[in-house]
């Protein structure tokens, strides 16, 4: 999508009008011209409300004239992005579109920075992704070009500098949803490292270990979920340096199950089959860490990818088995089904290593999240409130909803073993499910500030969530970002 922002609306050439309109107003000549105007008055009705919904119509030239009814003041972010959601919906009927958007902001004769724009065009990507790679027969839809009208230079100049960063932050949205929605066969633990090692470049270090190198470095939990699969396990560490000469330093952590059939505890039928989703934590690590290069974001980050494959097998690990950490304490499987807290075991205890400011990992952790929050919300876990009061006031505005969940104490007990060190999973199943395994994870983050999203809900749903769509969602790069710039980049 290229962008362009404009003060004065001419004769545009583009095949699509966009333009919000205030319930029960009629938006002045002055900012939409003569022609659009008395367009305008042939298709809103004369009463005082306004049409509630998006009004279509055609202009005689064959431009389509797309209406947009918004409330005389400001809304939240979400109202913006929900309708630009509607609107890529509606243009992506169409093979490729031009378009020309007022800016809301002049409609509004809103004079502060207060991106309603920008929420918009968010929700205009959102709603104009499609995932075709494996359709013989489709349309490739584009919004080739935008054009924006702004009523005031100052606006202009703000929306030149947030559009070009938007286009940044959907090619990486896309690019986790892609993946989320690739089949299992098509995106193995392997081919899933070797495409981060093949976007190796000068400040942006990938490291791929191997089975042999999960051995060596006795990330013991990693290789053993992954070694009953053909597909065999690895770990990808990505080191982006965008602030070397400071040792300050952030970690982030990805879930990497590129298929959890449950292992021998084999998940049933209607659990089983979205299960390719369950690397989506690592698809929004690997995003992220590639967004926050492209904006050469001036910190420094390490990211830990463990990639494998849950799999039913004579090679499998087992219940009964007791397994070494990386970071020396053993584990009792209960359950070869409550493999992601494994792996991320292993991948926490390397986090640690270069003593970062905070670790945060990302993973589709629990089904009992998916109870509690619903596939719209993401489960919230952090060591300190501070952090996690910033990361829910964020989540609101980018419309990635998040909810905290507790760390009681008083459940750890429940992860402690008693032929082992720590058991898998609580004798009281079913009980605080999300808590217990949260309570697990900390075991692994020593004394390092962390937080923990479990997106099993929201990673990818089947009923589509009013911003970001249907199955991949993407979740989680956007939030990320916005808490990663507001917390550790001065402004
Ligand atoms: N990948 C699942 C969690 C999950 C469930 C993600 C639904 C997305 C949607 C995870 O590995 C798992 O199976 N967890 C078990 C844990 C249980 C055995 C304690 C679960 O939630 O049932
Ligand atoms: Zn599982
Ligand atoms: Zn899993």
């Amino acid at each position: 999508m290229n962008l362009n922002i404009f003060t004065k609306l001419s004769d545009t050439a583009a095949n699509t009008l966009i333009i919000p309109v205030i319930k029960g107003e009629r938006p002045s000549k002055h900012v939409i011209g003569a022609k659009i105007a008395t367009a305008i008055e042939n298709i809103l009705p004369s009463n005082k409300e306004g049409k509630p919904e998006i009004a279509q119509a055609y202009l005689q030239n064959g431009q389509h004239l797309l209406l947009i009814p918004i409330e005389n003041t400001v809304q939240p972010y979400r109202t913006y992005m929900k309708l630009g959601k509607k609107i890529g919906e509606i243009l992506k009927k169409k093979s490729k579109s031009t378009c020309t958007l007022i800016a809301f902001e002049s409609i509004l004769k809103e004079k502060k920075e207060v991106n309603l724009t920008t929420s918009f065009i968010e929700g205009l990507y959102f709603g104009s992704y499609q995932f075709n790679n494996y359709k013989k027969d489709h349309t490739e839809f584009e919004i080739t070009h935008l054009e924006i009208i702004a009523s005031s230079v100052k606006l202009k100049t703000q929306l030149e500098d947030k559009s070009a960063v938007l286009k940044t932050i959907f090619n990486n949205v896309f690019l986790a949803k892609d993946l989320v929605n690739t089949p299992p066969a098509d995106l193995t633990p392997e081919v899933f490292a070797k495409m981060i090692k093949a976007d190796q470049k000068t400040n942006f270090h990938v490291e791929i270990l191997d089975e042999h190198a999960l051995i060596e470095n006795d990330l013991n939990l990693i290789y053993t979920v992954g070694k009953g699969s053909e597909n065999r396990p690895y770990l990808a560490k990505i080191s982006y340096q965008g602030n070397p000469h400071s040792d300050r330093n952030i970690a982030l952590v990805g879930k990497g199950v590129t298929f959890d059939s449950g292992g021998t505890n084999l998940k049933p039928s209607g659990s089983i089959e979205t299960m390719k989703m369950d690397m989506a934590g690592a698809a929004t690590i690997y995003a992220l860490a590639k967004l926050i290069r492209d904006l050469q974001l001036p910190i420094n980050v390490h990211t830990y990818l463990p990639l494998v494959e849950n799999t039913i097998g004579t090679t499998a690990y087992r219940p009964g088995d007791i397994l070494m950490s990386a970071a020396g304490k053993t584990i009792e499987i209960f359950n070869t089904d409550a493999e992601g807290r494994l792996i991320l075991a292993d991948a926490l205890h390397e986090a640690t290593k270069t003593d970062p400011e905070i670790i945060i990992d990302v993973a589709t952790l629990t089904g009992a999240c998916v109870v509690a929050l619903g596939s719209f919300c993401a489960g919230l876990f952090a060591t300190d409130t501070e952090h996690l009061h910033k990361m829910m006031s964020i989540s609101k505005d980018v419309f990635e909803d998040v909810w905290p969940l507790p760390l009681f104490e008083e459940y750890a007990s429940r992860t402690k073993g008693s032929n082992a060190d720590l058991r898998n999973i609580a004798k009281q199943k079913g009980d605080a499910g999300s808590t217990v395994a949260a309570l697990f994870l900390k075991e692994f983050v020593g004394d390092i500030p962390w937080m923990h999203l479990d997106i099993a809900g929201p990673a990818y749903t089947s009923e589509p969530h009013p911003l970001l769509g249907t199955e991949g969602t993407g979740f989680g790069v956007r939030l990320l970002l916005n808490f990663i710039t507001s917390e550790f980049i001065d402004n």
